[in-house]
């Protein structure tokens, strides 16, 4: 399905935004290994955690969901028996490798899947350390990628030092953990989100952090009894980025996004928009689920390009193709470094971006580990752009509809249904607000 894109601004009035994708789908899991009901208010309504479900549901977990309400009931790890077919997590990378953690510590056989990108994303960086805690676990292409076939056990705990800074990777070998006795440890090189450390914390395991030369080290004590709670979930920075973005770049708009996390290890997009010279603020600032939430306020301005270092990187990866975009209407260059694993993403986020910005008209050059864009240019449109099947990469690119001369056509713009349904409506309602 292709959508053609051309929006008329300014932006204007307030808007919220579907429930945080990252907390949601460890909402769903630690309830679902906690004792007792757990109620989440808020919940992602996108397919990504419509895959958690599905999944916890295979393994035997009662679950009601009812619009972005949802109620777990948590019979402990032991709750959970071995599913009767193949467990099947969609697109939703984060599905398969927090789950692949718990099935590790539990003595049943399955095997995940997902769709054609998620087939093609990397496991070896959670096959091993689940081995070294004494999972037999294996995928395609020597234990490269998925379908995963499982044979949980009785797991040790782990000292693991990671690669590159990935909370997938990270909450994985958390999980894990939970179910093995003793302290286990992971090491990443740079403070990844930290949404399941907190949400451990909320229903009641000890999570431990602290830095040093090495890097960020989080250790949990396992076996923990968790206990069901009430929660709610904050609004997706990741998806307000969008409306963000386009409310930026768009003149003489003035919007206000209601109810958004603003979790330090996420804001790493409204800092750079900040530095970028955008007029931006966060308040009424409060607390979900030891969780910070705020409303953001963003007007149109004028923007300059920024250097984006790849320290920065990790508290922004899932904005990087916003950014981008933004980017092409800021005044100067922007360079961003240090973005490797945006190759291995839902698509190849910085090839994706480098073409399909370029494809409407703006300068942009590919690096290995990122993108440099120069700026302003002007957005003709006026083509068809693809998607690649990827919902970040879509949002993106069709922001760029508020201030391209042409309609941009593009394909496989149902994609975005994986983390923000509601997009296209949202978008238009602050544009009708304008008029
Ligand atoms: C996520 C972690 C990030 C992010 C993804 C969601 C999570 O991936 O890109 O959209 O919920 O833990 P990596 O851990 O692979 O960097």
């Amino acid at each position: 399905m292709y959508r053609d894109v051309r929006m008329s601004g300014p932006l204007k009035g307030q808007a919220d935004v579907p429930g945080d994708k990252s907390i949601s789908h460890r909402a769903l899991i630690l309830g679902a290994l906690a004792h007792g009901i757990t109620r989440i208010k808020g919940l992602a309504t996108g397919q990504d955690c419509g895959s958690t479900i599905r999944c916890l549901r295979a393994l035997g977990v009662a679950i009601e969901a009812a619009g972005d309400e949802c109620l777990v009931s948590g019979r402990g790890p032991e709750g959970l028996s071995e599913p009767a077919d193949v467990l099947d997590a969609g697109n939703s990378g984060t599905t398969m490798r927090l789950l692949s953690g718990i099935l590790a510590g539990r003595s049943f056989f399955s095997v995940v899947t997902g769709d054609d990108s998620l087939r093609r994303r990397p496991m070896d960086r959670i096959i091993e350390p689940l081995r070294e805690m004494g999972a037999a676990i294996y995928g395609r292409s020597l234990s490269k990628f998925p379908p995963l076939a499982i044979l949980g056990t009785s797991l040790r705990p782990v000292y693991w030092e990671t690669r590159m800074a990935s909370a997938q990777v990270k909450s994985c070998i958390l999980l894990a953990g939970l179910l093995a006795p003793g302290l286990t440890s992971v090491v990443e090189p740079a403070t990844s989100r930290d949404h399941t450390e907190r949400m451990l914390r909320f229903f009641g395991a000890r999570v431990d952090e602290s830095n040093d030369s090495k890097g960020h080290t989080v250790s949990i004590q396992g076996e923990a009894r968790l206990e069901g709670r009430d929660l709610s979930i904050p609004g997706d920075l990741s998806s307000a980025a969008y409306l963000i973005a386009a409310a930026a770049i768009t003149p003489g708009s003035e919007v206000v996004i209601r109810n958004v996390g603003i979790n330090p290890t996420r804001t790493g997009f409204l800092e750079c928009l900040t530095r970028m010279g955008c007029d931006l603020a966060t308040f009424n600032e409060r607390e979900y689920a030891g969780e910070p939430v705020a409303d953001i306020a963003v007007r149109f301005s004028q923007l300059k390009g920024i250097p984006v270092e790849a320290s920065m990187v990790p508290r922004l990866i899932d904005e990087i193709p916003v950014l981008a975009a933004v980017a092409t209407q800021a005044d100067g260059m922007t360079t961003i470094s240090g973005a490797k694993e945006l190759r291995v993403k839902e698509s190849d986020r910085i090839t994706a971006m480098a073409t399909e910005l370029a494809r409407i008209g703006a300068k942009v050059e590919e690096l290995p580990d990122g993108l440099v864009i120069s700026g302003k240019t002007p957005i003709t449109g006026g083509v068809t752009c693809k998607s690649y099947g990827d919902h970040r990469v879509a949002m993106a690119l069709a922001i760029m509809g508020f201030v391209s001369r042409d309609p941009i056509r593009i394909e496989g713009a149902e994609c975005v249904d994986i983390s923000f349904p509601g997009f296209w409506n949202t978008i238009a309602g602050l544009a009708c607000n304008g008029h």
